[in-house]
């Protein structure tokens, strides 16, 4: 960095993303020193703003989670003074001339500037916007690199257009698909709980895990973002990027090293060995309003950005398949729903019975499940644990399911850093590790396509289930059919 300075266009930078998570993580890395001393931020978007209103509309959503306020406003005032703002469109190139012209005038301290683009824009103007920002933007002494965040297409052909769209512009080094999943500390971590101990690996595989389960749900439903959601549905919403991406780091073979393609040789591969969904294996539902005596929680349906009758689905169950060695026979059950009884995601691992299990007479009556189970939270709460039986302290013989428990906040009592910093972070420094690669993105559209396209031919209907319930009943069914118990939330855990 000592020749190079860096900036950031946030395009689109009055949406949403860009206000919540964007603006926020650049912020927190450059409190935390880790953004190269010149830097700068531009905000590129229709609306006419000047470099103040600009900061005004930053300034409102930094906040000061690191340190006490007085030492963080300080940083604030520093930082907004680097973040300038160019109105243009997004469809059209001389918008993007203009802020060629306005970067260049803020980067004359160091010979090389790199440029580095968040595209938080709708798809329907992502290849234009990612054409003007790389004919006209693209640094002439540094690095240019362009993140893209979903959606990536409603399916394999529309993403492979978008693809080829955008690498006429940008070649695939520059290219950086986001997930913000994969930063997630829990998520990052679930390489390091395999591959950096020694207990977990050999049990890693078909003769010992009976089923996977990938848990998500959130306790509010569209509020707003209906007219966006609509358009995709849970399932391309969050089962085909971030509950797939969990299950592939969760059963992809060991890679040579840390490598970016190295990792993302590995995950490819065993999505490719997935089976492409099959409806029957699918179990879709849809929040319905509840009325009580205090209260009125509003359904889908009553969302005014969403169409009358519409049969997106909000909740999804799948069952999943990977033929593998490894894999052959377990079923990786993926759970997405909004508008249901509680916020979580997590992963849990349920381990097979013990075989001639001589303290069967002894377990507590609480115990209806004996075996053990591996559970990581992704949130909220960040925690891995492992349910073991245990004897009940005292004298006589009485065993208990109880937990080896790690607790993120208790053991490491520090704040953890949001998944869109270290993924900016990762881009600043060029670290693919955690990014989709372009083939990554067509083996899992192909997992869901063909699915997807016959519930929308089929036009299958959802199932209702009540705002704030624990989704549709047939998800149990679902389960059922291979054996298996969807987990129950420990509320004590939470
Ligand atoms: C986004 C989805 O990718 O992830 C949203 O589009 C969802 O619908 C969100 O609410 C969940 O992210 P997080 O980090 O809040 O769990």
């Amino acid at each position: 960095w000592v020749t190079s300075s860096l900036s950031v266009v946030v395009v689109g930078a009055s949406g949403d993303l860009a206000k919540k998570k964007i603006f926020p993580a650049l912020f927190a890395l450059y409190y935390e020193g880790l953004l190269p001393e010149e830097f700068q931020i531009f905000g590129y978007a229709r609306s006419k703003m000047s470099d103040t209103d600009f900061r005004d509309l930053i300034s409102s959503t930094l906040t000061c989670r690191i340190d006490a306020a007085e030492k963080c406003g300080d940083a604030q005032e520093k930082f907004l003074k680097r973040c300038f703002y160019q109105a243009g469109p997004y469809d059209d190139s001389s918008g993007f001339a203009q802020l060629n012209t306005k970067m260049s005038e803020q980067e004359v301290s160091k010979p090389r500037a790199n440029r580095m683009f968040f595209l938080s824009i709708p798809p329907n103007v992502f290849i234009a916007a990612a054409g003007g920002a790389a004919e006209q933007c693209s640094s002439k002494t540094g690095w240019t690199r362009v993140i893209v965040e979903k959606p990536f297409g409603r399916d394999s052909t529309s993403s492979r257009e978008l693809s080829d769209g955008l690498s006429r512009y940008l070649r695939e080094d520059q290219t950086y698909r986001i997930d913000h999943y994969l930063g997630k500390e829990l998520i990052e971590n679930l390489t390091v709980l395999r591959f950096a101990n020694l207990v977990f690996e050999p049990l890693w595989n078909r003769d010992y895990i009976k089923s996977v389960q990938v848990i998500f749900s959130e306790n509010f439903g569209t509020e707003g973002r209906g007219g966006y959601f609509d358009q995709y549905g849970i399932i391309r919403d969050v089962i085909q990027n971030h509950l797939l991406q969990i299950v592939a780091l969760f059963a992809m073979e060991p890679p040579v090293s840390l490598d970016a393609e190295d990792i993302r040789n590995e995950k490819v591969k065993v999505v490719r060995s997935m089976q492409p969904v099959q409806l029957d294996d699918v179990v879709l539902g849809q929040y319905k309003g509840r009325k009580e005596k205090n209260f009125n929680l509003p359904g889908y349906l009553d969302d005014a950005t969403v169409p009358k009758g519409s049969l997106t689905p909000t909740f999804a169950a799948i069952a999943m398949h990977i033929n593998n060695a490894r894999w052959d026979g377990v079923p990786f059950l993926l759970k997405a729903g909004k508008a249901l009884d509680n916020r979580r995601a997590e992963i849990r691992v349920q381990f097979r019975h013990i075989p001639g299990n001589i303290y069967k007479h002894k377990m507590g009556s609480n115990m209806d499940n004996t075996s053990n189970e591996l559970v990581i939270r992704i949130q909220p709460k960040e925690s891995i644990y492992l349910k073991i039986n245990n004897k009940v302290p005292g004298l006589g013989l009485r065993l208990d399911s109880t937990k080896l428990d790690l607790q993120y906040q208790s053991t490491y009592k520090k704040e953890l850093p949001d998944a869109y910093e270290r993924l900016l972070l990762d881009v600043v420094n060029g670290d693919k590790r955690l990014f989709i690669r372009f083939d990554e993105l067509e083996a899992a559209w192909e997992l869901y396509t063909p699915m997807l396209h016959e519930i929308e031919a089929k036009k299958v209907a959802p199932e209702l289930y009540p705002y704030g319930s624990r989704g549709p009943v047939g998800a149990h069914y679902l389960a059922a059919k291979y054996n298996v118990r969807w987990a129950d939330l420990e509320e004590e855990s939470l």
